[in-house]
């Protein structure tokens, strides 16, 4: 626990004026509370012992208000710096999760829920900044008041003091053990939230499929369970957190009645004053308030702190390998590809790439067929380094792909894939992702060797068009501007894997155009289901289990009647 919280305080450092006026203001405002009894004392004194001295009376009531202003204003100074120093907490957890989220392996990602990726960065985050807000000025507060009250005791009376000291670890026995207990129904509760979201996210990203379905009502029943869940785990959770309050109250009420008990003896014994026996009372008040007011808000406290481990622990996920430390300077490839006995698998028990072997001659175009699940996106995802093979090398123009930098490699390639991805923003910022820097020129010249300028002028505000649902792009409109976005570097190695397959009929035929102006020249690996472009192929890889079951040219193929050979009359003769 305290490595969670000292790692946390690391997170507050954007807001370190805030911090200390947050103590400074939690410590003056327990001083002028502190004080207040001893006026409180001295008002009823100047009334009980002094024969009704009103003057005297006056002079200690003026105080008092005094005192009570200031500690309204330190009040108020406190909340206002822990809402700063909570919600910049917040703000460095989101980032430091962001930015988390590009240093992962895609294998990692790929194995996660999306939606709890979400909930750890928004809904985690936000938990903590609340925890601190209601919690911090409550420690600080009750940290000094709690010492402030013990000397203010003590110097009263001695024996006072002791008898609450005494019973102080009563109440702390009770609430530690109710918290503990309860932990676990608060992380329960904070896991149910991301998985609650990674369901949303999931069904909504998929609306289309579930209404092809019809499968609303499905849909909204499984949501019903994840949405009871939440609300059962919340609810147990609470539960537990709320017990803790009454029964430190309960405590709290045994040392009030305690210091009643052995004040009154005292002052009856004449070693203490009536005034004083009410002075301890206040303390006694004073001094339980801040385990009170703590426990009232240790649901807060622990939602917070089931929240940060949750964040802490997609921070501390394993990073992608580090990049070779020795990178070549620089590289200017020309598109040979060398696959060297490839082994790989996604996991250890499911052997899938074997003995792959493949050298590709620069400008070279191999298209990749076989069934679905025969491996084909695998090899993309190897040789783009999205996962790294178990044994063997891939070399492009003779570096090893894992003796150079990521950022050099993903230089290396242009990728289309089936679902085209465009994001909130203009078709200028969209071509422009991978060159934020490019000039309004390269934009156009990216777009017109796309085939995408025509109906890129044609939008009601060109090139400045904002991207949305509602605009009505079609899927072959909206792959072109990712082939757009791609010709933008230039890059020597093209991959395409399905890219025509959701492509519409209406802008099928400018895209197939594009994609064949887009290979030429390039070392492109086409994983297409389109007849002409494997026809086309210098090479046809026919892919089964894993492994490159036959190659050759469309004629040599058809000869060997083999897969292809099935394949093609199956399948393409309907084309
Ligand atoms: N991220 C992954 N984790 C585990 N298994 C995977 C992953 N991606 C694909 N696979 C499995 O690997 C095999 C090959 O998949 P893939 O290369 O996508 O096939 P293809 O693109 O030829 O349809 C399939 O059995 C698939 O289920
Ligand atoms: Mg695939």
């Amino acid at each position: 626990m305290r490595r969670n919280l000292m790692r946390l305080m690391g997170f507050t450092k954007n807001a370190k004026l805030s911090l200390i006026v947050l103590v400074f203001s939690g410590i003056a405002g327990s001083v002028c509370s502190l004080l207040a009894p001893v006026f409180i004392g001295k008002a009823i004194d100047s009334l009980a012992l002094y024969n009704v001295d009103f003057p005297r009376l006056y002079h200690f009531l003026k105080i008092l208000a005094a005192l009570y202003i200031s500690s309204a204003f330190f009040e108020w100074l406190l909340m206002q710096s822990a809402n700063n120093v909570g919600y910049r907490t917040a703000e460095a957890l989101r980032q430091a999760g962001y930015e988390k989220l590009h240093m992962l392996p895609i294998s990692d990602i790929d194995r996660s829920s999306r939606g709890d990726f979400t909930s750890r960065i928004i809904i985690d985050t936000q938990n903590v900044s609340q925890g601190l807000i209601q919690g911090l000025p409550k420690m600080v507060q009750g940290v000094s008041a709690i010492i402030g009250t013990m000397i203010s005791m003590a110097i009263i009376s001695l024996p006072v003091a002791l008898t609450v000291a005494l019973l102080t670890p009563l109440s702390v026995l009770v609430a530690r053990k109710i918290t503990l207990s309860s932990h676990e129904h608060y992380v329960m509760q904070a896991e149910a939230q991301g998985e609650f979201s990674g369901f949303i996210t999931e069904r909504i990203s998929n609306r289309d499929i579930i209404s092809a379905f019809y499968a609303h009502e499905g849909n909204i029943k499984s949501f019903d369970k994840y949405n009871e869940t939440l609300t059962s785990k919340t609810y147990t959770a609470q539960l537990y957190g709320a017990l803790v309050n009454p029964s430190t109250r309960f405590v709290n009420h045994i040392v009030y009645v305690s210091v009643g008990l052995v004040g009154s003896l005292l002052s009856l014994a004449g070693l203490i004053s009536i005034g004083q026996v009410s002075s301890l009372l206040f303390y006694t008040n004073q001094y339980t308030k801040p385990f009170n007011e703590i426990s009232g808000v240790i649901h807060q406290l622990q939602s917070a702190y089931a929240a940060v481990g949750r964040v802490f622990a997609l921070l501390d996920r394993e990073n992608e390998k580090a990049d070779y430390e020795n990178p070549p300077e620089y590289i200017s490839a020309i598109g040979n590809v060398d696959f060297q006995d490839v082994q790989f698998s996604y996991e250890k028990s499911k052997p899938l790439i074997r003995d792959f072997s493949l050298c590709v001659k620069p400008g070279e175009k191999i298209a990749i067929v076989g069934e679905t699940g025969a491996g084909k996106t695998t090899i993309v995802n190897l040789l783009m380094r999205f996962y790294d093979i178990d044994s063997g090398d891939i070399k492009i123009d003779g570096n090893s792909i894992y003796r150079i930098k990521r950022s050099q490699l993903r230089e290396m390639f242009a990728m289309v894939l089936q679902d085209s991805w465009l994001f909130t923003g203009s078709v200028r910022e969209n071509i422009a992702f991978g060159k934020p820097d490019a000039t309004m020129e390269e934009i156009i010249s990216a777009a017109k060797r796309a085939h995408a300028h025509g109906f890129i002028s044609r939008l009601p505000n060109g090139y400045d068009t904002q991207i949305s649902e509602e605009m009505g792009l079609s899927a072959g409109e909206m792959q072109l501007l990712c082939i757009a976005r791609v010709l933008i570097n230039n890059p020597p190695i093209l991959i395409l894997d399905e890219a025509t397959s959701s492509v519409d009929t209406r802008t099928e035929m400018l895209v197939n155009r594009a994609f064949d102006d887009m290979m030429k020249g390039r070392t492109s690996f086409v994983i297409a289901h389109r007849l002409s472009t494997i026809r086309s192929a210098d090479r046809i890889l026919v892919m089964q289990d894993g492994a490159i079951a036959e190659q050759g040219n469309h004629d040599s193929l058809i000869k060997q009647k083999g897969i292809y050979f099935d394949m093609y009359n199956s399948q393409f003769l309907q084309e």
